[in-house]
Order: C-alpha cells, then sequence, then structure tokens
C-alpha cells in the first residue's frame, strides 16, 4: 500500500523559517560556486550567519522586525555577478518548494526575487543597472 506524504504548510512560521534557512544553508555550503564565495568571507562564522539569516527571513516574512543588519554592504567586495544571483534564487527557490507550498513558498520566494534585485541594484550589476546605465549614457548625448 502507498504510504501518503504529509502535506507540506501553506502558512508562515518560525519553525519553517529555521528549517528553510538551515536547509538551503547546508546546500549553499555544498554548491561548487556559491559555497567557496560563502567560506571565503565567512571563514567559519557559519553559526552567526545562520542566526542573522533566520532573524532576517522572520522579519521579512513574520515582520518581527528583530532583523538590523545592512544587507547591502555584506554583499560589497564579494565580485558577485547576475549569474551568482539567479544561481542562489534557483537553489532557494527548489529548498523552499521541497519544504512547503501556497502562500508560504509563494511569499518566500517572491520576496526573494525582490530583495536580489534591490542588491543588485544596489551594486549596479543585473538588468536594471543596465538600463539605468544605458539611460544615462543616452541621455548624455548631446540634444
Ligand atoms: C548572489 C549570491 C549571494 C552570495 C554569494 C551571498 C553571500 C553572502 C555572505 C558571504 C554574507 C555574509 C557576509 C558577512 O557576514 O560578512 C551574506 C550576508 C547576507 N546575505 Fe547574502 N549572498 C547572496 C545573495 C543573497 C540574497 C539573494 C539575499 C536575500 C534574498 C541575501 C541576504 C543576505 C543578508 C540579509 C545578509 C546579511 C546578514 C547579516 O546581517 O549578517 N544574500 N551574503
Amino acid at each position: 500500500m502507498a504510504v501518503s506524504k504529509p502535506a507540506l504548510p501553506t502558512t508562515l512560521s518560525g519553525a519553517l523559517v529555521t528549517d528553510l534557512v538551515y536547509l538551503f544553508y547546508a546546500r549553499i555550503r555544498e554548491d561548487e560556486v556559491l559555497g567557496p564565495l560563502f567560506e571565503e568571507r565567512l571563514e567559519g562564522r557559519w553559526d552567526e550567519h545562520l542566526t542573522q539569516m533566520i532573524e532576517f527571513w522572520e522579519s521579512v516574512v513574520l515582520l518581527t522586525g528583530r532583523y538590523r543588519g545592512r544587507p547591502h554592504e555584506k554583499h560589497r567586495g564579494m565580485l558577485l555577478d547576475p549569474q551568482h544571483f539567479w544561481r542562489w534564487l534557483a537553489l532557494f527557490e527548489k529548498t523552499t518548494r521541497e519544504l512547503c507550498t501556497g502562500h508560504a513558498a509563494e511569499t518566500f520566494i517572491s520576496r526573494a526575487h525582490r530583495i536580489a534585485e534591490s542588491l543588485q541594484i544596489g551594486l549596479n550589476i543585473g538588468p536594471k543597472a543596465l538600463r539605468l546605465a544605458k539611460a544615462s549614457a543616452s541621455s548624455a548625448q548631446p540634444l
């Protein structure tokens, strides 16, 4: 007889944030492209990073307001490009869909995309950054 799988949660909760952060960063550490970038920057500070990321995601999806960091500054100097962000987002989406569905999954994924876009604008990379560069280049042309 087939054993039916328990239904995935559709509701956001602190427990879900913790599970997602732990599973996602366990996979990040194993990722051949992203893993080394994290290792190089964190130099063993993984516990601290996971605690920060749990607070960050609880603030984003549960509005706890406990996260007080500066994400844009943390990503400077790592030479990130749009491919890194796409890889990060693909792994994040895959992991999220394994742990939850419906409202919870859509909230995590849509917020991750928005924040990734904002980080890329801050780092002056990605499609929006190119559009800004083109816009300023064309406005610099003589009329
Ligand atoms: C493109 C690939 C990415 C890489 C390689 C990356 C790497 C890192 C690293 C190494 C840190 C720790 C910096 C430090 O403590 O000195 C960090 C911090 C952080 N990352 Fe990313 N990141 C990426 C994308 C993202 C995305 C897409 C998000 C959000 C959706 C995000 C959210 C954060 C936040 C909130 C922090 C700050 C945590 C704190 O305050 O300590 N990152 N990231």
